[in-house]
């Protein structure tokens, strides 16, 4: 196991030398980097590349080039009719490594039109979306400097910021936030803020992110969560705005608690017995997740102020039914 480990980390290795060798030789990738305000420190720094347009550029330093570690690493793709070629091409790459530095894939952005926006590597024995965090290898320094962790959806997010000074930033690889990411996470620090995109599918993803949380909640950890203007992600917002109007919007996040209860409370009309009712229905399976806890407690006694019962009664309310003999 471990040696087909460090078999697929090699070729990976091997492909980024390329890929970063390219970048220098390509004014057209450069001139993009630059526009999106990325200076050559930075790019060095997380490893950033260039994928060219030739279909079978890493035949260039792997041979030969049928060797199936490329395929199985998902730096090559082969077509039904037994073709073979690169599956990066004409792409930005951005490598992704594991907590401990190891290359374990790549995502590629397109810099003209054309879709997907984003490649990324495929799940291969090594890399699994749902399991690694963009950039927190490169992040770890930063994260105890600051002794939180923002958790961003895109790997432009985590680049802009650290470009700006905030290098304490993490993506989650445009899947949603997993279990196993909050687990790493929180191995890395007890305070955590979320920071997605501020249009809908942002605001959407906060709220799965919250109910992933639940239950791992604890009293000795802070979860936040930042909403951006509904046009920027944190990126662009740094980038317009400066790197102290950021740090001001990190202060002003919501706790977790303020966030659950808001969105809570904006789902149903509150003035109404059948609003309030609704909102202890949906809240029973959320509450019934978070650990034993002060905050959970807390959670509990401002739920039911908000539908005018007593913690009591909320409490009666909660417990499920007893199962019925037949
Ligand atoms: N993503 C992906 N595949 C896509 C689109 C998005 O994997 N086709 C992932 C990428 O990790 C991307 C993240 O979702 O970074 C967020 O997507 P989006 O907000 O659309 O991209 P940005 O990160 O804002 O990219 P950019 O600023 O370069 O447009
Ligand atoms: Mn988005
Ligand atoms: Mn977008
Ligand atoms: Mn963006
Ligand atoms: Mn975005």
């Amino acid at each position: 196991r471990r040696e087909e480990i460090s078999q697929h980390t090699l070729a990976l290795q091997r492909a980024q030398d390329l890929y970063q060798q390219q970048l220098r030789k390509s004014p057209e990738a450069i001139a993009y980097l630059k526009k999106r305000g990325l200076t050559g420190e930075i790019a060095k720094q997380f490893g950033l590349g260039w994928a060219s347009a030739d279909r079978q550029a890493l035949s260039t330093v792997f041979s030969p080039y049928s060797d199936p570690i490329l395929v199985e690493s998902g730096l090559v793709i082969q077509s039904d009719d037994g073709r073979r070629y690169d599956r990066f091409r004409e792409r930005v790459m951005f490598p992704i490594r594991n907590t401990k530095g190891e290359l374990v894939g790549f995502g590629g952005r397109i810099i003209g039109k054309g879709e997907p926006k984003y490649l990324n590597s495929p799940e291969t024995p090594v890399f699994s979306k749902g399991q690694e965090l963009y950039g927190l290898f490169e992040a770890k320094a930063a994260i105890r400097k600051e002794a939180c962790i923002i958790v961003v959806e895109g790997y432009m997010d985590v680049v802009g910021l650290a470009q700006l000074g905030v290098g304490n930033a993490v993506a989650t690889l445009g899947t949603a936030t997993t279990p196993m990411h909050i687990q790493k996470l929180l191995r890395s620090s007890d305070r955590i803020i979320f920071s997605f995109d501020g249009d809908k599918a942002g605001r959407r993803a906060a709220w799965r992110a919250l109910q992933t949380c639940l239950p791992l909640l604890r009293d000795d950890i802070s979860i936040r969560f930042l909403f951006l203007p509904e046009e920027h992600d944190p990126d662009s917002y740094i980038r317009q705005f400066g790197a102290e109007a950021f740090r001001e919007c990190i202060k002003e996040s919501d706790a977790l608690s303020t966030f659950f209860l808001n969105e809570l409370a904006d789902r149903f009309p509150l003035k109404e017995v059948e609003g309030r009712s609704r909102l202890v229905f949906e809240a029973k399976p959320l509450l019934a997740q978070i650990p034993q806890s002060a905050v959970k407690v807390q959670l509990h006694n401002e739920l039911a102020k908000m539908v005018q019962l007593t913690p009591e009664e909320l409490t009666n309310l909660l417990v499920s039914a007893p199962a019925m003999d037949d």
